[in-house]
């Protein structure tokens, strides 16, 4: 089996946004172990419009190409960390648009997740684990959540990761079942023909 590709997927587009430390602290965690290769996926580097085909790409194929490089971007990974910020207790919105554009190319690879907001972005994470399923994804149990102290304590307290030892376990813990996942996933998909979704 060659070395899985992990996707690191941001969630928020703004200007101002918290994003990029979460995703870049969870990378070089990740990056450390060698399991995989990961990867920060930024959907600032792949603008699209509001999808606006004439139905399911699962029934209309695209044929935009910079919706197809986003497209291809997603199909070249095993597996998915989507850093997910939460709007108004679910996912911004961004993310959901751009995942309008995926059908089969998350199909049986696992989806793992970081929140972060208030409460640890979990209404966030759970909409996005019921939304991975629907696009045929594994989502795993364990997740990491960075909830009101910390997250308040980096935007406006001038702290780091470092002064809240609890968080990197949890992305220890994370890392470890996704890594299970993507290899058996991928393993399953290497050597067993897919059924077809209907
Ligand atoms: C439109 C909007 C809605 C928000 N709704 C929530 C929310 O429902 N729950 C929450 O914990 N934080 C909420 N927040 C605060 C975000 O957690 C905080 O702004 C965070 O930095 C957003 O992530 P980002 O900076 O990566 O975009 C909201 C922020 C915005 C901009």
């Amino acid at each position: 089996m060659t070395k899985p590709k992990i996707g690191i997927i941001l969630s928020s587009t703004r200007q101002s946004r918290f994003a990029d430390r979460p995703a870049k602290w969870v990378l070089d965690i990740a990056a450390a172990r060698g399991d995989a290769d990961y990867d920060i996926v930024d959907l600032r580097d792949y603008p699209l419009p509001f999808f606006d085909a004439v139905g399911s790409p699962r029934f209309v194929p695209l044929t935009d190409e910079a919706q197809l490089r986003f497209v291809r971007k997603i199909a070249a990974f095993d597996g998915y960390i989507f850093v997910t910020a939460e709007y108004n207790h679910t996912l911004p919105g961004v993310l959901s648009n751009a995942l309008s554009f995926i059908f089969n190319e998350t199909e049986k690879k696992p989806a793992a997740f970081v929140g972060y907001g208030t409460v640890g972005g979990s209404r966030a994470v759970e909409h996005l684990r019921m939304l991975a399923v629907e696009l045929s994804m594994v989502p795993t149990r364990f997740a990491v959540h960075i909830n009101m102290e910390p997250l308040l304590g980096m935007l406006r307290g001038g702290k780091d990761f470092g002064d809240y030892d609890y968080l990197e376990p949890t992305v220890t813990t994370m890392l470890d079942e996704l890594s299970w996942y993507t290899r058996v996933l991928k393993s399953g998909r290497e050597t067993t023909a897919l059924e077809k979704a209907a």
